[in-house]
């Protein structure tokens, strides 16, 4: 069998734990950068990445779409749907990627599964905005489409130029009640899940004055043990976004676990380092068993 991962960075850590689990069991597969990413319309459709015909593949694993613009993220989904539509199997499924890039889809997603998120509100209204970060007293703006912990801010109603320039920036703003965090120092739950089962769990402990934990922003991995309520949050959230691979954020309130969102395309790297499990070669795994 062949598989294409698609992929920015050659040496990510996550791209290639899938690869050498593919290659352990008995797969082939090619990175493919979808800056490389041609499709042609007429005589007939083409699809092809790094100068791969795509359709030939026997199965597409998604670990980063990356983006350069702000019009190609729409086409790299959309290419993704189109060859899901031809008959390639893709992981996660194109829908779910898309989901869960979209903060505002994820919460919507969340909200019906009746999984404890935060209060949040999506607008283009700097008026109703305003009336938000009021009534919460501290709220955190985050880009629609935003990941690893880039572009946050957190609004306070005594400043409203932060909340000006986002909604400038993008047009809309999702912006979310702020949580306390009820550990001693501002840390999340980064759960990782594998064809329906929890691989590991970390905490992500936030550097010194932050309280943003991703580990690309500061952020220290160590290990989290997992609880009942840590597992059936994580796979419901899973579930409730149709993702096949996924990072869950949790966060921990005095009110219980949060679910702040799903990752669709998630980096094992925190988990291998606290716990040395390699989400790479479950991911491998799993994708032969329901393609092989
Ligand atoms: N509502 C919130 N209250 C407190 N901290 C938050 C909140 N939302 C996010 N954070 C912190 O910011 C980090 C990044 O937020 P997240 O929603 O996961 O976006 P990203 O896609 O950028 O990872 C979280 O891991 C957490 O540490
Ligand atoms: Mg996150």
């Amino acid at each position: 069998m062949r598989f294409g991962i698609v992929v920015t960075d050659p040496d990510d850590w996550t791209a290639r734990a899938i690869r050498d689990g593919l290659s352990k069991l008995g797969a082939e597969s090619a990175f493919l950068n979808f800056s490389q990413l041609a499709a042609r319309i007429g005589p007939d459709l083409r699809l092809r990445g790094n100068g791969t015909d795509l359709l030939g593949l026997d199965g597409l694993v998604v670990r980063d779409l990356g983006r350069t613009g702000s019009h190609d993220i729409a086409f790299r989904f959309e290419a993704l749907s189109a060859l899901q539509a031809l008959g390639l199997p893709i992981v996660n499924p194109p829908s779910a990627i898309q989901r869960a890039a979209n903060k505002f889809a994820t919460s919507i997603a969340l909200h019906k599964a009746e999984i404890p998120h935060p209060r949040t509100l999506v607008t283009t209204s700097f008026e109703a905005a305003s009336e938000f970060v009021s009534d919460h007293g501290r709220a955190v703006s985050k880009p629609l489409f935003g990941y690893k912990g880039r572009g946050l801010a957190l609004l306070t109603p005594d400043d409203p130029a932060p909340l000006r320039e986002a909604l400038a920036k993008s047009g809309v703003v999702y912006l979310q009640e702020f949580l306390e965090s009820a550990a001693l120092s501002p840390r999340d739950i980064r759960v990782f899940v594998v064809g329906g089962r929890v691989a590991g769990a970390i905490y992500r402990v936030a550097p010194p004055g932050s309280w943003i934990s991703n580990l690309s922003q500061g952020g220290a991995p160590e290990r989290c043990p997992l609880t009942g309520e840590i597992e059936d949050l994580a796979l419901r959230a899973n579930g409730a976004v149709g993702t096949v691979y996924s990072g869950v954020d949790l966060i921990e309130t005095v009110e219980g676990l949060k679910v702040l969102e799903v990752n669709g395309t998630p980096s094992g790297l925190g988990v291998y380092l606290a716990w040395g499990i390699d989400a790479g070669e479950m991911i491998a795994a799993h994708i032969l068993e329901r393609l092989g």
